[in-house]
């Protein structure tokens, strides 16, 4: 697999940056949300006062409303590509094999082999460890100051975790979590030419990383993921790019979105009044903050999905090919469907019915361990430092699909 030259990686960027600039300029809502906001909730807003579905002038129809989310993403009208199967937005090579980005056959196909090592009863075995992870993470952090609490505990737990289910050795753990670091550039709507770069690197890092994981694997199975891929590669069930691929797409996929989950939930609690003491005096209540946060501050804000015949929807006619935004984080503050939507509560009635997982074929297939690691990881935090709260400003990622912190300074007491 080959690194994509500089000019190429350029080129690439301009064309995209442009286009979104100069329609976001003449104050188009979802060409906004791109760019990346802050604060997105306002404009989503708009896009919902705009009716079920409004047409953003880059082309594609959005939608904020949570019935519609719900439907379209479980639609088997709709695929993820161009009919034809050409990529809706352009992608690094590296991850054309990804199954999250493709289409029945060979979704089912690629996610037939990966799902099953994610099932609730599977990941539940991970319990202990990630408990361990978590306690070990705090006992390290030094809290007689400020610190950063994405620097020191929501960026270590997933990736470790998933350090694990691969069965990575402590040798090549610190490779893996700078691979996976680089990865997560893929998510950021305005790369730099240095991002790209190491966002290339780090794929190509990862791929060879993996690849020798596989072979290791070959000759001595072991009962993780990366055994189970490698005996269907065995079986003739995929190739080596896309067992490799797979791989890479868990590391980031299993990473980042529970990174933002854990950060951007402690941020609410901390933010909303009565919410901490809520959690702290009752860490039973962990579980219930998984869903609330999922809700309120949705880590992957939106998905893409495109018609695949004709078909009517909220009374619009669409074509072959016509796509549709669903702005997830939109439909999860539905006033149709939650009371006080813009309000973060743990005790809401309701929170689970949040759209943050998606729905029919792409449903996250990582949905519980992401569950289990934000229901040990609020838990813990609450028990073990009751006394955290905000120490400064945050930093947010740049970016339009992906909402998370980069940095968020903590003290305790
Ligand atoms: C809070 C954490 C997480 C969130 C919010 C999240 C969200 C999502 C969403 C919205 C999708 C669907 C994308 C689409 O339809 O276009 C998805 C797919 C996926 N997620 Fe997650 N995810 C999380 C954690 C994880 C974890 C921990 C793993 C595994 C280690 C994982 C693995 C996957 C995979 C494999 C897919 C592709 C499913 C398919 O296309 O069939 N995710 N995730």
């Amino acid at each position: 697999m080959t690194v994509l030259s500089d000019s190429e990686l350029s080129s690439h960027l301009k064309k995209s940056k442009a286009a979104l600039w100069s329609v976001g300029a003449l104050g188009d809502p979802y060409a906004l949300v791109l760019r990346g906001l802050d604060d997105p909730y306002p404009v989503y807003e708009k896009i919902r006062a705009y009716g079920p579905m409004s047409r953003s002038r880059l082309g594609t129809w959005v939608t904020a409303d949570h019935g519609l989310a719900h439907e379209l993403s479980r639609d088997r009208r709709f695929g993820v590509r161009f009919k034809d199967g050409r990529r809706v937005a352009p992608s690094v090579p590296q991850f054309d094999n990804s199954f999250v980005g493709m289409d029945a056959p060979d979704h089912n196909r690629l996610r037939r082999i990966a799902a099953p090592a994610f099932l609730p009863r599977v990941v539940e075995q991970y319990r202990a460890e990630v408990e361990k992870l978590c306690h070990d993470l705090i006992d390290q952090i030094d809290t007689s100051g400020e610190f950063d609490l994405m620097e020191t505990f929501a960026r270590q737990v997933p990736v470790n975790v998933i350090a694990s289910l691969f069965g990575i050795t402590d040798e090549n753990r610190a490779q893996f979590q700078r691979f996976c670091k680089g990865l997560t550039h893929t998510l950021d709507g305005n790369l730099t030419l240095a991002a790209a770069r190491d966002l290339s690197e780090s794929i190509e890092g990862m791929n060879e990383l993996v690849g020798e994981l596989i072979e290791e694997r070959s000759a001595r199975p072991a009962g993780d993921v990366i055994s189970r891929i490698q005996k269907a590669l065995d079986g003739d069930k995929l190739t080596t790019a896309e067992a490799v691929t797979i791989c890479t797409m868990l590391s980031l996929g299993g990473s980042e979105t529970t990174v933002n989950m854990i950060g951007s939930g402690i941020l609410a609690l901390l933010d909303t009044p009565g919410q901490w003491d809520l959690l702290k005096n009752d860490p039973g209540l962990s579980a219930a903050t998984v869903e609330e946060s999922l809700r309120f501050d949705t880590p992957v804000q939106i998905q893409v999905r495109v018609a695949h015949e004709e078909v009517e929807v909220a009374g619009v006619p669409l074509a072959v090919d016509d796509v549709v935004a669903i702005i997830n984080a939109a439909a999860n503050r539905d006033p149709a469907v939650y009371t006080d939507p813009n309000t973060f509560d743990i005790t809401r009635v309701n929170p689970a019915d949040h759209l943050a997982f998606s729905g029919g074929a792409h449903y996250c297939a990582g949905a519980p361990l992401a569950r289990l690691e934000g229901d040990v990881a609020f838990r813990a935090l609450a028990e073990r430092l009751p006394g955290l709260r905000r120490a400064g400003e945050v930093k947010r990622r740049k970016s339009g699909v992906i909402r998370g912190l980069l940095e968020f300074p903590v003290k305790v007491g």
